[in-house]
């Protein structure tokens, strides 16, 4: 349970007056790199193969951690927070790739919701649906993606910023044939990547508040390989490490 004061927003302080920690989970090393260099004082916990990095920012208890690539071991990374860290709030920083027309490399997407494009129990159940779940999506928390809404406008004002739906799928999409496939099926889909729709899933699974923000690398077409490496090693890490902290400072 998290206090609230009169204006809604989030006490530092939980019930049993243990303080909110808070996950910052990346995608790209590059990413995690910005993100520790503001902690004074993280330490290593390795765990399931993974570098959990335990300690301080703006004040925030935090543990920041590479997702790992594609679903499955996002959603390790997520259950391994909630349950062996005892986060009580998941925050996402990453890259995908534009989908939907307008949604232009250099973008900010925040996610409302996400879904698995590349998820199919059909006949058994609609495709994309989640099978016994009966849906096909997950909505982001909706306070805590205002909170981060309100952080990328601080950190980047100048970035054409997009809410919305966000697509999952274990599939880095890299042809213009697959990518204009994806958006006929899915028009409603601003953005694709490869992790967020299984964080969602595990934080839905969990009641624990989940938000994402990914900036477009690329438009997942036929020059995708190439924009991503140019805009991870160029763009994504001070992207992510500025919203993070307006992110923290601002609650
Ligand atoms: N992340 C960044 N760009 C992507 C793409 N084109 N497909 C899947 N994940 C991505």
């Amino acid at each position: 349970m998290v206090w609230e004061d009169g204006e809604g927003n989030l006490s530092s302080y939980l019930m049993d007056n243990r303080r909110m920690r808070t996950a910052i989970v990346s995608a790209m090393h590059e990413e995690l790199a910005a993100v520790l260099a503001l902690m004074p004082d993280e330490q290593k916990q390795p765990l399931a193969g993974r570098d959990f990095w335990v300690g301080h920012l703006h004040g925030h208890d935090v543990v920041a951690v590479l997702s790992r690539i594609g679903k499955v071991a996002a959603a390790t990374t997520a259950t391994a927070l909630i349950e062996r860290f005892e986060v009580d709030r998941i925050v996402f920083t990453g890259v995908a790739g534009g989908l939907a027309p307008g949604v232009e490399v250099g973008h900010v997407v925040v996610a409302d919701g996400f879904m698995q494009h590349d998820l199919d129990a059909s006949p058994i159940f609609p495709k994309y649906q989640v099978p016994l779940y009966g849906t096909d999506r997950f909505a982001t928390d909706a306070k805590l993606t205002q909170q981060l809404d309100a952080a990328v406008r601080v950190a980047l004002p100048g970035s054409r910023l997009h809410r919305g739906l966000v697509a999952s799928g274990d599939r880095f999409v890299s042809t213009t044939g697959e990518s204009r496939a994806l958006q006929a099926a899915l028009p409603e889909a601003l953005a694709v990547e490869m992790e967020g729709a299984a964080v969602a899933q595990v934080c839905h699974d969990y009641g624990v508040p989940f938000a994402a923000v990914r900036t477009i690398s690329d438009r997942a077409d036929d020059e995708a390989h190439g924009d991503f490496l140019r805009f991870i090693q160029e763009v994504a890490s001070r992207h992510s490490a500025a919203i993070v902290e307006a992110f923290l400072r601002g609650g």
